[in-house]
């Protein structure tokens, strides 16, 4: 079928759900091309992509050696049962075996993206540790389809329950909101890792065979733990024989300024979930590392798991030149420049706007969170609430800025390739948008 440009919004509005959102009255621009930070809708509109998709597109949009990475693979081999081996499948799998934290080796099962990865995660830890329970955080995201969304600590797993038995959640701290009613770092770490302790003890330590818990709380807000609480989570973990889980979903490929955030901040999980930045979202892909003194429990037992698409061929070939990218471009190292430059301009954002609460961070990874009052901390729209700023939003986009947020937080994570004339760009339309609210606000 032959579709003039101008239908395009039509068709999409009949025949296309979209995640998340009522359908009615919605009118996103038609992607159809991207190139480095940018993207281009059918009718020719520039949109500078300040959050790397959902935080993903790591490497920019139309990577040449990606984009020929998976024509060359398209035209050898598209598809090979996953009990067969594969070049490409050896080839990833040893390549993030050589990124990931352990002092040991790791191997990987590949999904088909994160949820699937988090599902297969603690099926792997139940088997592992004979145990049932699994610690997941409230404000977490770990996807959405049943397991996933169960897991999950917040309203988008709702829809889900009752859900997978077995999962039982804890406040993690957020030391700008903080759920221990304190506003200081070390006070909200201690009182935070004695909460989880009373948690592992009312639901009998010797029952969890896992805690699941991304390194950075990233959808829900880009909240950075206080120095030393993940390092706490592991001691604790290791006391009651848990198995500690990192979901590396956002943070992974060097969206913190290290391979993972594992690095980053010194912790070592048991198991970790990747997806998105594995091939910088070119082709669909997700997977769990194991390390290798948890992995060879399965050479002489069944491994409990297995997808038509696991280890797909396509996915492989994306992600072996992605990763190849990342070190000869030094992305991760760039991340860190980039945290220097976004926190540069966050600071001038937060000097200038009283609409700005906190922008917190690492690396190409913030989270800039608006509120009406900057003394109570009173956030613009209720987190959970009946409103969103998708007005906010919709006007950046508007203005050619593309950025991905949830209630009060908007999440700026560019992709890692990303110049400051690019970040200036999109800091100049952010500022005169954050101006208007702040206008609007002093109006209401
Ligand atoms: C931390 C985290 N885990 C899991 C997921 C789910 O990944 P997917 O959408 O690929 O299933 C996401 C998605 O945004 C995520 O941010």
């Amino acid at each position: 079928m032959t579709t003039a440009s101008e239908d395009l919004a039509a068709l999409l509005d009949r025949y296309v759900l979209t995640p998340w959102v009522a359908q009615a009255g919605r009118t996103p621009p038609v992607i159809v091309r991207g190139e480095g930070s940018y993207l281009y809708d059918h009718v020719g509109k520039r949109y500078l992509d300040f959050s790397a998709g959902l935080v993903a597109v790591n490497l920019g949009h139309a990577h040449s050696g990606v984009a020929a990475a998976i024509a060359e693979q398209a035209g050898r081999l598209a598809y090979s049962a996953p009990s067969l081996g594969n070049d490409q499948r050896a080839r990833l799998a040893a390549a993030i075996s050589d990124l990931a934290p352990w002092d040991e080796s790791c191997r990987v099962f590949f999904t088909t993206g994160g949820g699937e990865a988090n599902e297969d995660a603690i099926k792997f830890a139940r088997t592992l540790t004979g145990r049932h329970k699994v610690l997941t955080a409230y404000r977490s995201f770990h996807g959405s389809a049943p397991g996933a969304g169960t897991l999950t600590g917040e309203n988008r797993r709702w829809p889900n329950e009752p859900g997978i038995p077995g999962v039982v959640r804890f406040f993690a701290p957020f030391p700008y909101r903080s759920p221990f009613h304190t506003l200081d770092a070390r006070e909200e770490t201690d009182r935070a890792i004695a909460h989880l302790e009373e948690v592992v003890r009312y639901e009998g330590g010797d029952r969890i065979a896992a805690l699941l818990i991304e390194p950075i709380i990233g959808a829900n807000g880009v909240i950075v733990f206080p120095d030393g609480y993940l390092a706490r989570v592991r001691d604790l973990c290791t006391r009651y024989g848990i198995l500690l889980i990192f979901d590396e979903v956002m943070t992974g490929f060097g969206r913190t300024g290290e391979a993972f955030a594992a690095q980053r901040f010194g912790v070592t999980p048991d198991l970790l979930t990747f997806a998105k930045g594995v091939t910088s979202a070119y082709v669909p892909l997700g997977g769990v590392a194991v390390r290798e003194s948890l992995a060879n429990y399965f050479d002489t037992r069944p491994l409990p798991s297995g997808h038509t698409f696991s280890g797909h061929p396509l996915a492989m070939a994306a992600g072996v030149a992605a990763l190849r990218a990342y070190r000869e471009e030094k992305l991760f190292a760039r991340a860190r420049e980039i945290e220097g430059w976004l926190r540069e301009r966050f600071d001038a954002l937060q000097r200038k706007h009283a609409v700005v609460g906190e922008a917190r961070g690492v690396g190409a990874f913030f989270g800039l969170e608006l509120v009406a009052d900057r003394e109570t901390r009173e956030p613009l729209v209720a987190w959970q609430g009946a409103k969103t700023l998708q007005a906010f939003f919709n006007e950046l986009l508007a203005e050619g800025l593309y950025v991905y947020g949830r209630y009060n937080v908007a999440i700026v994570s560019p992709p890692l390739t990303v110049s400051v004339d690019e970040l200036d760009e999109g800091f100049a339309i952010l500022d005169a948008a954050l101006g208007r609210l702040g206008n609007l606000k002093r109006c209401s």
